[in-house]
């Protein structure tokens, strides 16, 4: 069965944290994997994800399986993260939420379902986006498509292209959409621009998936969720992939959830039943300590002020880092302008480096990101920044000689 098979390339983000962990220069930096980092450059157990956990296991008694969709109550949170409170579409009985094993998870749910339900559907993920979509939807054997996203001479996103490759998607397409921080670009769409595409897609049938994976890390809980709010005002369906891996730093405990809102509560019901058979075939059920995390964590008042205070804090020091950065190139006498860094939200930004300057700032300076020029800029810190913009000079002066 395997004699024939050739090597398989490292995961081009993933594999990144494997060859930083190999690699034994001191002053190594890992600007790769997109996980929030302190100013130490620790991933720490928030505090409140910490205090859930220890009434938990004072209070756990049983390991037995969740039900397939999930832990009970554990949807009309995430419907109340993504909706609002008093969400109309909650009220209407039109949006049912399976939880998954991570936000990846969710989107393998989508992929499947939607191969399931409508085999011939084609899905448009933006330019540049996520490697892992392309995987995702290939492997549920989904046409896969782009449309254009990124301005690569301003680096923003280019609208009028996105709109325009809206006409060429058909009745029935989904078409992937980031909720908020453009993985990998950091360019995020207007709120009018959010209001354009909203009432393009609904008039041309075709349905939003949005990869929903950094709430809260933009601009905030409620701002960021502004585009899928839009989105459900003016679209019949949509489809939602929560990840909880950012926002409560539980990476490791593979917490996510799939939201489908449809035209009415009876196809809500019909469609949580094929959701189901999804996971039922792919994982049986999730799986329990993550979701109770997040479950405890979002219904008690004072557990769920210290998260908010928690991700704040969070999204803050990201905002300082971006500063720092474009204020240390600059310094440090960066031949070109970095003061788009600041405009675009989240972890991740485009940095415009090239695949070879990525790969010199790796072998010469031990400094890790991905090909595409993507940074997580959570992964720099007061005291690797002046290294880092150092190393980043050079390497852009080397080409410019
Ligand atoms: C990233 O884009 O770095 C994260 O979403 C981690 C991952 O799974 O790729």
């Amino acid at each position: 069965m395997f004699e024939h098979l050739q090597p398989v390339p490292p995961d081009p983000i993933l594999g990144l944290t494997e060859a930083f962990r190999r690699d034994t220069n001191p002053r190594k930096v890992n600007l790769g994997a997109g996980v929030y980092r302190d100013a130490s450059g620790g991933t720490p157990i928030l505090a409140a994800v910490k205090a859930a956990e220890a009434r938990l296991l004072a209070a756990e008694n049983s390991k037995s399986y969740l039900p397939i969709d999930g832990l009970p109550g554990f949807g009309e949170v995430v419907q109340g993260l993504l909706f609002g409170t008093h969400a109309t579409v909650v009220a209407n009985g039109r949006a049912v939420t399976v939880q998954t094993p991570g936000g990846t998870g969710a989107l393998r749910v989508a992929a499947d379902l939607i191969a399931q339900v409508r085999p011939e559907t084609r899905v448009w993920v933006s330019d540049p986006t996520w490697p892992n979509h392309f995987n995702i939807f290939g492997a549920a054997r989904l046409a896969v498509d782009t449309y254009p996203y990124l301005d690569r001479s301003r680096l923003e996103v280019a609208f009028d292209a996105l709109m325009e490759a809206l006409t060429r998607m058909q009745p029935g397409d989904v078409m992937v959409l980031h909720g908020c921080c453009h993985n990998p670009t950091g360019a995020d769409l207007s709120d009018d621009q959010w209001e354009a595409v909203a009432r393009t897609l609904a008039a041309r049938g075709v349905i939003p998936l949005v990869d929903f994976a950094y709430q809260g890390f933009g601009d905030g809980l409620e701002p960021d969720a502004q585009g899928v709010r839009t989105l459900v005002r003016h679209c019949p369906e949509v489809l939602i992939a929560s990840s909880f891996s950012k926002n409560f730093g539980l990476y490791n405990e593979r917490v996510g959830a799939l939201t489908v809102v449809t035209e009415a509560a009876t196809q809500a019901q019909v469609v949580l039943g094929y959701l189901k058979q999804v996971a039922r075939a792919n994982y049986s059920n999730p799986p329990a300590h993550g979701a109770k995390i997040v479950h405890m964590v979002l219904t008690d008042p004072e557990l769920r002020r210290q998260w908010e205070e928690e991700l704040t804090g969070m999204r803050e020091r990201i905002h300082t880092m971006r500063h720092l950065l474009v204020e240390t190139l600059h310094e440090k006498g960066a031949p070109r302008d970095f003061s788009f860094l600041v405009r675009q939200k989240g972890m991740f930004s485009y940095t415009g480096l090239t695949p070879e300057q990525v790969d010199l700032l790796r072998e010469k300076y031990a400094i890790y990101m991905v090909r595409s020029g993507r940074i997580n800029v959570a992964g720099l810190t007061e005291h690797n920044v002046g290294y880092v913009a150092g190393a980043i000079v050079a390497v852009l002066k080397q080409e410019t000689k």
